[in-house]
């Protein structure tokens, strides 16, 4: 299958440091792919290299098989991808049908007509299976409604790649639930969904597959089940390196992880034995200590 979009040697600069370092990533349609990494790791850069809030300074960016540059989130979003922040990021003071439609007001005789607006959005939210009054204030409603707001907004023009930066973390476990069961629905709409948590059992409910980034370098990229399988589990304890899970090409050799059951995060893991506690081999693997005391002490073979 041809990847919706396709991010190739990505590199984006702060300066002389590179927050993105020669990054290749991509997305298939009705995929919900996360993206793992500590604090720092370049998730965000990368969010924003390919939804046209920062400039690529090296790679290139493919939509549909078309090379594509976004100079704005606005070119970005005519192309047909929407960001959702972690935060809220609309008007409180405007009503819910105003919010989704921002900047792309409906008008009838060149003037805004509140009534197509509401009708607009009353669709959009139907379609998510959202009981929401579109003439209601945003404000008045809870953080975790405003939020499912904003997945309306950026559903409210023609979607082909969602990203959701951090979305659960202010809501609750039904909220989450509510969010997941809209994912779904988009996912079998055929739409790419980008997910960033740090929540890895919610990563481990929703996700297809997952990219792991660490200090701005691609680590790699593997499938939910068989990153979280037992054929992960068997590797883990072999302590080898997972090369046929992982997408190992575009890893540099010099920065192979170590692939080692030794570390701390894969102990606890062993210890609870649990779903999670394959998570925590995912995050040993993603953890700098892992990698640093791993480098030194068990070398790849
Ligand atoms: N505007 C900026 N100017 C300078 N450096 C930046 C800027 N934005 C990010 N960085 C640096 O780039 C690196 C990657 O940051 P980024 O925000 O992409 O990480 P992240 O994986 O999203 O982390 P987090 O989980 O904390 O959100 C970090 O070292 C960060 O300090
Ligand atoms: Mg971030």
């Amino acid at each position: 299958m041809r990847p919706l979009l396709e991010l190739t040697g990505a590199t984006v600069r702060f300066g002389v440091d590179a927050a993105l370092n020669n990054v290749s990533f991509r997305l298939f349609p009705g995929e919900v792919h996360s993206l793992m990494g500590e604090n720092g790791a370049g998730k965000s850069t990368l969010i924003k290299a390919i939804t046209g809030v920062l400039p690529l300074n090296e790679g290139e960016l493919r939509l549909d098989g078309e090379l594509v540059t976004f100079a704005t989130p606005y070119e970005a979003q005519r192309a047909g991808i929407s960001t959702v922040y972690q935060e809220v990021e609309l008007l409180p003071n405007l009503s819910v049908a105003e919010n989704i439609g921002l900047g792309r007001e409906q008008r009838r005789g060149g003037v805004i007509s509140a009534k197509r607006m509401q009708a607009h959005a009353r669709e959009i939210l139907a379609e998510l299976g959202l009981d929401i009054d579109p003439a209601s204030t945003l404000g008045t409603h809870s953080l975790a409604v405003q939020q499912l707001v904003s997945i309306a907004r950026a559903l409210s023009v023609d979607v082909k790649v969602l990203v959701l930066d951090e979305p659960t973390s202010s809501l609750d476990l039904d909220e989450v639930a509510e969010l997941f069961r809209i994912i779904r629905e988009l996912k079998s709409r055929g739409v790419a969904i980008l997910f960033v948590s740090h929540f890895l059992d919610q990563v481990y409910e929703v996700c297809d597959r997952l990219t792991v980034l660490r200090d701005g370098e691609f680590v790699g990229s593997t499938s939910r089940t068989s990153c979280c399988g037992s054929t992960w589990s068997r590797r883990c304890s072999a302590a080898r390196p997972p090369s046929t899970a992982l997408a190992t090409a575009s890893r540099p050799p010099s920065r192979r992880p170590p692939w080692s059951c030794t570390r701390a995060g894969s102990r606890a893991a062993t210890a609870s034995g649990t779903r999670t506690s394959t998570w925590a081999r995912a995050r040993c693997w993603a953890s700098r200590d892992c990698w640093a005391r791993g480098a030194r002490r068990s070398p790849v073979p």
